[in-house]
């Protein structure tokens, strides 16, 4: 059998050939006129729901033109005209090359293999795979074909003639196999097909259940305390070693270190003036501070203007 291009890889399942409920359905009147035949295109759906989709009217006259039309070659153009998106070159170019194919299958094949992806793109062309195989002779996904991966990740060359059937695991799940749960994840289910892996609590780097207590290790700023939970470190601290602003590692900024405490740094009352504008205060934060403007004064473009009395003296 002849063998595809290897440019070509582009496997989505074609669409079955059936058509949608033409632009003009809700006029009766479009499938009589010629200029008004039905735009057949090929959807979701099987051909012989065909004539379902003409709405009302559906006369022996018009079941016995469908039908015909169902069959013939404008038919088949259009098909063909709307297998790809036009923008998907690869696309288009498969089934321009394969033309005679389609029109072979379209007029001889399509009752005995109604299905075109599996006959077309799998069996004659030989760029697909079906589902869950991949590679040049469709073996089988890691985890199977029915689900590779074991639903957890994606099989590399799923459904084409391309990749090594290896796995990418979604980021709650690592192995081989898709099984195993990253770090920051624990498993509430596991056996040999299923596995399911849900994100530890926020103070954990890795850990066995859902609070902060199962924790094997803290993430970066936080710290197991007596009750072996994990605890966010004291703000004044980047690190620490345990609770509070004398176990800081170092002082986080605007914080100085003081007796072996991280202490707040009141920038208002340093020698240099952290707020220099005209009319206004500054206020002192934990960590950091604030320049308002003062009473009677507000914020205008960048600077503070004394506020306009309205109201009851105007
Ligand atoms: C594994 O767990 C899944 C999900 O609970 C279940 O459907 C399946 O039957 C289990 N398989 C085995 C072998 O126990």
């Amino acid at each position: 059998r002849p063998r595809a291009p290897p440019a070509v890889t582009s496997c989505r399942p074609l669409p079955p050939a059936g058509p949608r409920a033409p632009e003009g359905a809700a006029q009766p009147a479009a499938p009589h006129s010629p200029a008004g035949r039905p735009r057949g295109r090929p959807t979701e759906g099987a051909a012989d729901t065909a004539k379902k989709n003409f709405g009302g009217g559906n006369t022996a006259w018009e079941e016995k033109t469908l039908s015909k039309y169902e069959s013939s070659e404008i038919r088949l153009v259009e098909i063909i005209e709307n297998l790809c998106d036009s923008s998907n070159f690869e696309c288009n170019n498969m089934v321009e090359e394969h033309e005679e194919h389609l029109e072979k299958w379209w007029f001889r094949l399509k009752k005995k293999y109604p299905d075109l992806f599996k006959w077309f793109c799998i069996e004659m062309i030989e760029v697909c795979c079906p589902a869950g195989t991949y590679g040049p002779d469709c073996l089988a996904c890691r985890g199977g074909s029915e689900r590779p991966c074991h639903g957890n990740g994606r099989c590399d060359g799923d459904g084409t003639r391309d990749g090594d059937g290896s796995c990418s695991c979604d980021k709650e799940y690592t192995g081989d196999f898709c099984l195993d749960c990253s770090n920051g994840y624990y498993s509430t289910l596991k056996n040999e097909t299923h596995s399911v892996c849900t994100a530890c609590h926020a103070a954990c780097k890795t850990c066995t259940g859902s609070s902060n207590k199962d924790c094997q290790d803290c993430k970066e700023g936080w710290i197991k305390n007596e009750a072996a939970a994990c605890v966010v470190c004291d703000a004044s601290c980047v690190g620490c070693t345990g609770e509070g602003s004398d176990k800081c590692k170092t002082c986080a900024s605007g914080y100085i270190k003081e007796e072996e405490k991280c202490t707040d740094i009141d920038e208002c009352n340093l020698p240099e003036k952290a707020c220099i504008r005209e009319n206004e205060d500054c206020v002192n934060t934990k960590g950091s501070y604030k320049c308002v403007c003062s009473e009677g004064f507000e914020e205008k473009d960048g600077t503070c203007v004394q506020t306009v009395k309205t109201g009851k003296w105007l």
